[in-house]
């Protein structure tokens, strides 16, 4: 039997073991996917019990991607260039860090949109850990432009020179969301724009930009999954919009090849990925009636 696991903090809402169990079981492999919270100091304790007990491999997510990507013996040239991963394989007791935010967001704007990543020009929402993750894989997978809005501009500004240093060929820049000439020119631009703060996750957060400044045809995709009221105003505005699903689901599925080095039975991920999402969907509605009921 394999073990597989999720390390973050906190994780406890994650779909990943029914999206990755659904395609262990596809491929007939005998594996299983724990969820494991585990608080920043914890870190260095749960990789080494991790190593000691043979797991086969781990993903990664917030607030442990960058603290990971100092813990490998080797690391692949994106999770590299990143500074971030998402990814552990743990094979002759080596292990190897790679990131697939990238290529997942990579593939779920294809999907979506029909835009590939080679000569694109791209928008993103935010400059933290998930935004440099995926920025700086679109930048050395060929992307034309990337332009970068956040609040905090010195980390929009970190971005654009990591990608300066790593795909000196793709025009790169920064400024802050609130500067309205900047972002209705970025925008006027861009094929694709990526929300990849984290705002909209809870009620009463302001907005990642002003919606009104959207053109149209602007290809919106949002980073959080089930969407956030910043989606939903894109959508009213006609653009074509999609959730973080797809970008879910392909990082998923490079996982899983990256640790059974053979093709992912998509499909099956998907729809393991849907049903957990519509289960959750469901408790959440629930809870939300006992609350007002209480
Ligand atoms: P992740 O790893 O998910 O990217 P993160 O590194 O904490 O999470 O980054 C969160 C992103 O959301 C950042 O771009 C952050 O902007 P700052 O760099 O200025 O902090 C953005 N964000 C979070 N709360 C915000 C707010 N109230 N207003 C504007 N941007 C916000």
């Amino acid at each position: 039997m394999e073990r597989y696991a999720l390390l973050g903090w906190p994780v406890r809402h994650s779909v990943s073991p029914q999206m990755q169990g659904a395609g262990f079981r596809a491929l007939g492999i005998e594996a299983t996917y724990e969820l494991i919270e585990v608080a920043p100091p914890d870190l260095d304790a749960c990789v080494r019990r991790l190593r000691a007990e043979g797991y086969a491999g781990w993903n990664v997510t917030v607030p442990h991607k960058e603290a990971m990507a100092e813990r490998m013996d080797a690391v692949d040239p994106a999770a590299r260039a990143a500074r971030s991963v998402n990814t552990v394989l743990h094979r002759g007791g080596r292990l190897c860090g790679h990131s697939t935010d990238g290529y997942g967001l990579a593939a779920a704007i294809r999907e979506s949109f029909g835009i590939g990543i080679p000569g694109g020009r791209f928008l993103f929402l935010g400059a933290g850990g998930a935004a440099r993750a995926a920025s700086v894989a679109f930048a050395c997978q060929g992307a034309a432009e990337i332009q970068i809005a956040n609040r905090t501009i010195g980390k929009a500004e970190d971005v654009v020179r990591i990608i300066a240093e790593v795909a000196p060929h793709c025009r790169a820049a920064a400024f802050r969301p609130d500067d309205r000439a900047a972002l209705a020119a970025a925008m006027a631009r861009a094929q694709c724009l990526v929300q990849a703060t984290s705002l909209g996750l809870h009620p009463g957060e302001p907005m990642p930009c002003d919606p009104a400044c959207l053109p149209g045809t602007l290809a919106v995709m949002d980073m959080v999954y089930g969407g956030t009221p910043f989606l939903a105003a894109a959508a009213r505005r006609g653009c074509p919009t999609a959730d973080g699903r797809g970008m879910l689901l392909h990082q998923g599925v490079r996982s899983f090849e990256i640790w059974t080095g053979r093709p992912a039975p998509v499909a099956a991920m998907r729809r393991g990925l849907e049903e957990a999402l519509e289960e959750r969907r469901r408790r959440q509605a629930v809870e939300a009636a006992g609350d007002k009921h209480a």
